[in-house]
């Protein structure tokens, strides 16, 4: 999809905000190559006001306000400056899909490329203003004859519009390189989103000072506030939707590959949310045991078990983080039932040890016990217990840690200090998942060859409430029993 005159688009579409600035004065007599005069003003005329007036502010508002009062707590007399980042070209004049950097919409509630917030230090805290690429001008030619021009891009938000619906005031974007560049005084930035925000900052931060800042907005997402809460039990329930739907479908599946799962459970993401929260794993029969199998190619076949591993990103950026391991006919056979409910059992003494005042490491050394003992009553690994988990032998098939921080980022809060995270105290308002598995490698001589290829994970979200936890994705069954009637009942 081009411009009419294809060298009309190239020629205006600029690549600095200077450079648009320029290029996108009307020119008069023909100048615009292949757009005449008589075109250019007809395109600068004519159009209704469509300004929007007395909007409500987004649900977030007094929540993203609280974040931003609490980050100009911590950094008190300093500048400080999150970007959301740029879109990222994947070929020529065509970019990836744009999602907003977590801390930037965290802070704001809003999820538009190249935006940009700016906490400025005052006597008694900060000022915060977003800085956002206003309303195509339709006079000079932008709204048209620009890249991002509304024409192309759609309707954005008037800054005024901008305003009332997240609460702080908003500028023009294109102003705040110059205006940065300027700036005296001690600046902290959100790294890695905008090369632009990052190069006119460039002598006035240290990458240690705004790995602090970094740091500090990890940390602060470890407790989730009620907004947050109630977005990922959507994400989850969302999740649930998706489950049902691949479960619908696995005869196509059959008939197809991994993709026809994958596929249909990015249909309900899309529908529902904004996207998946993470490439989804599909992974049938023997492909369950390579833990990040993304690639989804593979046959889906009846005897086999489907580890599925997806997560619905909501619209305001939560995403879920869920697995169930099914079997693709409806009935676990012995052997895959043995190993089902050992990672069941795991999963109950993790999901267990999630309460408040618990350590974050107990859930992970509860559900470990449980599966060193199912190793060594099976024969598989010598014990005793206690022998095997010093030495961390059941790892060979237990392979990585039994969950993590969930919110915006599937790996949440992954910058926060070991003392905070790792090392830390579970909290009310914390989300996490309980996820153990055993995985059999196809190769795995050590083992009887009836257990090569099986692989196993059961994976929940749990919040951390007051008196203990609760499941927020327990609208998927996980005991073997009900998973097989559940899929009879989907399966009709
Ligand atoms: N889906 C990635 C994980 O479970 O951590
Ligand atoms: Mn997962
Ligand atoms: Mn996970």
């Amino acid at each position: 999809m081009y411009l009419e005159e294809a060298d009309v688009a190239e020629e205006l579409n600029p690549s600095t905000a200077e450079e648009e600035e320029q290029q996108i004065k009307p020119r008069k007599n023909g100048l615009y190559p292949g757009v005449s005069d008589e075109l250019a003003e007809s395109m600068a005329s004519g159009w209704a006001d469509t300004e929007l007036h007395d909007l409500q502010p987004i649900a977030q508002a007094t929540h993203t306000a609280a974040r931003r009062a609490a980050l100009s707590r911590r950094f008190p007399g300093e500048r400080l400056v999150i970007p959301a980042g740029n879109l990222k070209t994947r070929s020529n004049d065509t970019e990836y899909s744009f999602r907003a950097a977590t801390e930037y919409a965290y802070l704001t509630g809003d999820q538009t490329e190249d935006g940009v917030l700016v906490l400025e230090p005052t006597a008694d805290g900060h000022t915060a203003t977003i800085y956002l690429l206003p309303r195509s001008d339709r006079e000079n030619g932008e709204f048209w004859l620009s890249g991002q021009g509304e024409l192309w891009v759609g309707r954005r938000h008037s800054l005024g519009e901008a305003e009332q619906l997240l609460g702080l005031p908003a500028k023009d974007v294109r102003e705040l390189p110059e205006l940065l560049r300027e700036a005296t005084g001690p600046v902290r930035a959100v790294r890695g989103h905008d090369a632009g925000i990052e190069a006119a900052l460039t002598d006035k931060v240290t990458a240690e000072r705004d790995e602090e800042l970094r740091v500090f907005l990890s940390e602060a997402r470890l407790v989730k506030d009620a907004f947050e809460i109630a977005e990922l039990q959507k994400a989850c329930d969302s999740t649930a939707r998706g489950f049902e739907d691949v479960v619908k479908v696995l005869d196509k599946a059959e008939a197809t590959s991994e993709r026809y799962i994958e596929g249909t459970f990015f249909l309900r993401a899309r529908v529902e949310g904004n996207d998946v929260g993470y490439g989804s794993i599909c992974a049938a029969g023997p492909h369950a045991t390579t833990l990040h199998w993304v690639r989804n190619d593979g046959a889906v076949r009846s005897g086999d078990l489907l580890l599925l591993d997806a997560g619905v990103e909501t619209t305001e950026l939560y995403t879920a983080d869920v697995t169930r391991t099914l079997p693709i006919n409806g009935r676990f056979s012995e052997l895959q039932r043995k190993i089902y409910d050992a990672v069941y059992d795991a999963q109950e003494a993790g999901i267990a040890a999630v309460q408040p005042g618990a350590k974050f490491r107990d859930f992970h050394d509860a559900a470990q016990r449980v599966l060193a003992e199912r190793l060594v009553e099976w024969g598989l690994v010598e014990g005793p217990v206690e022998r095997v988990l010093e030495l961390g032998l059941q790892r060979r098939w237990t392979l990585h840690g039994t969950g993590h921080m969930l919110g915006m980022d599937v790996h949440d809060c992954a910058a926060a200090r070991t003392e905070s995270y790792v090392d830390g105290t579970l909290e009310p308002g914390m989300c996490l998942t309980v996820e153990p598995g055993l995985y059999f490698q196809v190769d795995d001589l050590t083992v009887p060859e009836e257990y090569r290829g099986i692989g196993v994970r059961i994976e929940d979200d749990i919040l951390i409430t007051e008196d203990g936890n609760r499941n927020l994705s327990d609208a998927l069954p996980r005991r073997a029993e009900e998973i097989e009637s559940w899929m009879a009942s989907l399966k009709g």
